[in-house]
């Protein structure tokens, strides 16, 4: 799998995003080391505390499924679902990667022209971790 394949599938993904209120749709594929792909849209909601990133989305149904070994994660994002600028991970759903994967977990994102790689290591430095619990 490609980055250019999962790119594609995130961006597949920005279709089924519920974003009433912001209109920024979101789309994201999780790609597991055995192969498997879990995809995620976000799902916001009128009390907008509810809502979720389509990081997360995509990241609770693969460890729903048992998955727990994790590899790249393509993003795409953008008003109406026009993908013109990178989307980076919000701050939670870097942290709710970090509880699953290792530095170097790669986030791949795309402005529709240009995919860009970062390690996970990069985006959320001296981060807190299961390892910080003992847990690892
Ligand atoms: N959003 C994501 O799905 N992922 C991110 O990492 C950034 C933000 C969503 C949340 C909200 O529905 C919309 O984009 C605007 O913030």
């Amino acid at each position: 799998m490609t980055n250019a394949d999962l790119i594609a599938l995130a961006r597949e993904m920005t279709l089924h995003s519920y974003a009433p209120y912001s209109h920024f749709h979101v789309g994201a594929a999780l790609l597991c080391r055995d192969g498997r792909v879990y995809t995620g849209c976000n799902i916001e909601n009128a009390a907008f505390g509810p809502t979720v990133c389509a990081e997360r989305v995509a990241f609770f149904s693969a460890v729903r499924d048992g998955a727990r070994d994790f590899e790249r994660i393509a993003i795409v994002g953008g008003e109406e679902g026009r993908i013109t600028s990178f989307t980076p991970p919000c701050g939670v759903c870097r942290q709710v990667m970090r509880e699953f994967c290792r530095d170097d977990f790669t986030v791949v994102l795309s402005d529709g022209r240009e995919i860009r790689e970062f390690p996970l290591a990069a985006l959320l430095p001296q981060s807190f971790s299961p390892a910080d619990l003992g847990k690892e």
